[in-house]
Parts: structure tokens; C-alpha cells; sequence
């Protein structure tokens, strides 16, 4: 933190993302589970004395709203036609007015940067400098601005367009990040034209005009990686893979056993306990938290799921936004849950759907047994008492409430409540079964039966 300076951050996102070729805005795509603006503003500086604008385009409310969901202390403001970063970050004009002690500009399509960095560039506006810009050692320079320095001073950046073939050769590149001393930044921004090839208002000539008022500009590097900029789908790819193995490693560092790191994809706010395995080809979606202890096993597509202590999960399981097992739960191959509460030590391991569930501890859900849970206009709930026994391929017919300790015999179509402790066998052709059902209960009865009786 750089302590007792306020700031004020904004994002532009007012950018079309044609490249893309998507309908959806460019910052909405996601990388790890999350959209490219979410990233942007979870780096930014937040908390006391911080304050955050996103620019958006005129017809991005979609964008507003995410940027809202994420911090909901964001201002928003509307550039109407878009002629450059500069005109983008004069949207904001009323806010900057305010004067923060340091102003941050940051695009809204670099999903990389981490909260380090912006701390690095207000650390040189704590120094002195009135404006600080972010540069990379681009392998391809090719499309972005140049910074040119001149005896160890940043002089001016010259975009792609613009660039004469001396400056085309410059490798150090322009990352689009920039920190100004916020009570000059609205007057050297006022200042910059458009005499430039694309007659747009570059934010990047605010470099020469900090120089000629003798004041200083100065260059922070970073990786590449850190600041590549989405423009295309491929792009969006490359930026997948390198947040990917950031979060691979934070995982692996915290403790958990990634068998093949590789092949397992995270979610940006998946999190984990202690002693968490998770095998090979495992793919975790936003919102998952898995507890200590707990296994993931191969082929396993987790999303919006809380995982209890040493719960056991797959391989080729679905758990579906909703889901929540309790301590020791295990749910096992081919099995799909959708908002289903799964308590401590129930087992459904093999070949179920459970939605709209509630499933009570130490229930048992049998082979191919189907919560059936919509029937054509609306959801229902069903309920699994504690205990209760479920045999395989019986369909449970929403809504319905199986009882504390019941037995559905298999094959079973239960489309009626089934009190506790009761037997249901529901199915047109009886067999030995129910024989063991009574065996079934009555061992549990005696179970249940004070010792000294
Ligand atoms: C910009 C920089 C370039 C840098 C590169 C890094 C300028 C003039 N150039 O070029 O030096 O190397 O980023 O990726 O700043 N935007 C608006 N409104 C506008 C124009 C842009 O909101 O009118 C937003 C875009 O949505 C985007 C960001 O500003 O988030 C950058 O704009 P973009 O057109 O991508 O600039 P580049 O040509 O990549
Ligand atoms: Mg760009």
C-alpha cells in the first residue's frame, strides 16, 4: 500500500472488441472463470482514500452492471464517440477533478496485471515523478506504442502509425498503464490534439507534455505477460494459459496435489483447504470451494459447488451450480447434482441425477436413481430423509419427501411422500427383494436399539 496518498483508478472499456467477432462486449469475454474487466478491477487499488471510474461504451450496460457487481463503489461514465484513450479518460473529467493524489489509467481488455504493479507505479509518483507509464520487452512490438528514452529519460511514445523506422525497431513498448500526479493530470490531458495519423486523442502523448513542462516521466517494466492486451480470440487463449499456470502454481503452493497441473483447469476464485487432491483433467468453473482433505477425482466438471472435508468426488462427476456436500460425502462416476444440498457421509455412487434436492447424512442413493425433478413448466424439491436408503433405478418423482431412515426398494417410481422409518417398493412386478428390505430395516432397527434393552 502506498500509504496516506488516495487514488483514483480508471478503466476504459469503451472499446467495440471487433476482433472478437463476438456479440458479447470484448470485456466481458472470460479468462479463469471471470471477465477480463472483473480481473482489471480486483488488481486495482481499493479500500480507504480509493476511488474507481470505468469508462464504457454508449452501449454497454452490460459492462456498467458487471463492473458494478464487482466493486460496488464504481463510478461509470459513457464516452459516446470514441476517439482515442485520451478523449476516453476525459469522460471521466468530473471525477478526476476531484483530485486524488495519484490518477491510474488502465484498459479494461489487460486482464494480467497484478496489484504489485499498480503499487510500482504509484511508488514513482511518490517519488516525484508526474507520470509514470508501464513497459514491456515485446518479443513483436509490432502494434504498439513505442517508448522512446533518451538518456535514461522516457521523452515521448510514438504509436505503431506514427513511428518512423529507427523508432519501429524500439522494443520497449508501451503496456497502455500509466500513473499520473492526479492534481497536474487533468491539465497535461486537456492539452494533447490529434495531429496524428488517425486524428484520435492518444493518452500516450502526455509523455511529451510532461517532458516540455519540465516535468519528469519515467518508465516502470514488467513482463510481457503481465500486460498482454485481448484484441482477438487467440489472444484470449494465450491469456487463459498464462492465468492458468499462475493459478496452478498459488495452488500447488498452498498445498495442494495437482497429479498433472497441466491438465487441471482453476477458476480465479476457486478455494482450497488443506491435503486437497485433485487428479488429472479436472475442470472447475466459477465459485467452487473444496475443503480439506477432499479428492477430485479424473474427469470431474465442478461449478458454483461448495466441497466438504474429506468428500470424495468423481471420477466423471457433474456437480452443477448449487451443489453442496457435507463432510465425507462421496459422489461417484456419472453422477450429476444441480442445487442439492448432499449431507455429511451420504454416498450417491453411481449413475444419478439429484437436483432440487436435499439429501440428509448417511442417506445412500442407489445406482441410477433420478431425482425427477421438472415436470415440463416448473422445478420441484425432493427430500431425502436422514438415512434413508434409496434402491437403484428408482425415479423419485419431485416434489416428494423420502423419511428419516426409509427404504424406496429398487426399480421404485415414488410419487408420494414416504413417512421415516417406512418401506416403499413401488413397481409393477414385486420380487425377493422385499425380503431384503425387512431384512434391511430390521438390522437397522436393532442398530438403533438401546444396548441394555
Ligand atoms: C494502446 C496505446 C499503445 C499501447 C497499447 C497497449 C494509445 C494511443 N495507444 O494502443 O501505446 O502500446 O494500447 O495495449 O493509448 N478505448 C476507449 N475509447 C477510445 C479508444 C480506446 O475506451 O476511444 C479503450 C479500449 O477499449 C481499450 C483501451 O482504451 O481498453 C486501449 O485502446 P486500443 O484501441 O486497444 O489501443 P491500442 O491501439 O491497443
Ligand atoms: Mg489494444
Amino acid at each position: 500500500m502506498t500509504t496516506g496518498r488516495t487514488s483514483l483508478t480508471i478503466v476504459l472499456a469503451a472499446g467495440e472488441g471487433t476482433r472478437m467477432r463476438s456479440s458479447l462486449p470484448k470485456v466481458l469475454h472470460p479468462v479463469a472463470g471471470r471477465s477480463l474487466l472483473s480481473h482489471v478491477l480486483s488488481a486495482a487499488p481499493r479500500g480507504t482514500g480509493a476511488s474507481l471510474a470505468v469508462v464504457v461504451g454508449p452501449d454497454h450496460h452490460a459492462v456498467a452492471d458487471e463492473a458494478k457487481r464487482y466493486r460496488g463503489d464504481v463510478e461509470t461514465f459513457v464516452q459516446r464517440d470514441r476517439m482515442g484513450t485520451a478523449h476516453a479518460v476525459l469522460a471521466a473529467r468530473e471525477t478526476i477533478a476531484r483530485g486524488a493524489d495519484d490518477l491510474i489509467i488502465a484498459f479494461g481488455d489487460t486482464p494480467l496485471i497484478s496489484a504489485a504493479t499498480f503499487e510500482r507505479l504509484r511508488e514513482a509518483l511518490k517519488q516525484g515523478a508526474a507520470l509514470a507509464v508501464l513497459g514491456f520487452r515485446a518479443a513483436d512490438p509490432t502494434g504498439y506504442g513505442r517508448l522512446l528514452v533518451e538518456g535514461g529519460r522516457l521523452t515521448a511514445i510514438r504509436e505503431q502509425a506514427d513511428a518512423n523506422p529507427s523508432e519501429l525497431a524500439v522494443t520497449l513498448c508501451n503496456a497502455g498503464v500509466m500513473a499520473f500526479d492526479g492534481h497536474k493530470a487533468l491539465a497535461i490531458i486537456e492539452k494533447i490534439g490529434n495531429a496524428n495519423s488517425k486524428g484520435e486523442y492518444y493518452l500516450t502523448d502526455a509523455v511529451a507534455i510532461v517532458r516540455d513542462l519540465g516535468l519528469e516521466a519515467v518508465v516502470i517494466e514488467t513482463s510481457e505477460n503481465e500486460v498482454r492486451g485481448i484484441n482477438t480470440k487467440a489472444q484470449l487463449a494465450e491469456a487463459e494459459q498464462v492465468m492458468q499456470a499462475r493459478l496452478r502454481k498459488a495452488a500447488l503452493d498452498a498445498g495442494v496435489t495437482l497429479i498433472a497441473p497441466e491438465t487441471v483447469y482453476l477458476a480465479a476464485d476457486t478455494s482450497f483447504g488443506k491435503d486437497v487432491t485433485i487428479e488429472p483433467f479436472v475442470v472447475i468453473g466459477p465459485g467452487v470451494s473444496i475443503a480439506d482433505g477432499a479428492v477430485i477425482h479424473s474427469f470431474s466438471h465442478i461449478v458454483e459447488t461448495s466441497i466438504g472435508k474429506k468428500a470424495s468426488v468423481g471420477p466423471y462427476a457433474r456437480l452443477r451450480p448449487g451443489t453442496s456436500l457435507g463432510e465425507g460425502v462421496r459422489i461417484g462416476n456419472f453422477v450429476e447434482t444441480k442445487a442439492a444440498t448432499i449431507e455429511a457421509g451420504a454416498k450417491v455412487n453411481h449413475l444419478s441425477y439429484v437436483g432440487d434436492a436435499q439429501v440428509g447424512a448417511n442417506a445412500n442413493i442407489g445406482a441410477g436413481t433420478i431425482t425427477c425433478n421438472y415436470d415440463g413448466i416448473s422445478k420441484h424439491k425432493t427430500e431425502i430423509g436422514e438415512g434413508a436408503f434409496i434402491g437403484t433405478n428408482s425415479s423419485l418423482v419431485a416434489p416428494v419427501r423420502i423419511g428419516k431412515g426409509a427404504y424406496v426398494g429398487s426399480g421404485s417410481v415414488i410419487t408420494r411422500d414416504v413417512p421415516d422409518e417406512a418401506m416403499a417398493v413401488e413397481r409393477n412386478q414385486q420380487t425377493n427383494r422385499e425380503g431384503g428390505a425387512k431384512r434391511y430395516r430390521e438390522m437397522k432397527m436393532k442398530a438403533k436399539a438401546p444396548k441394555d434393552a
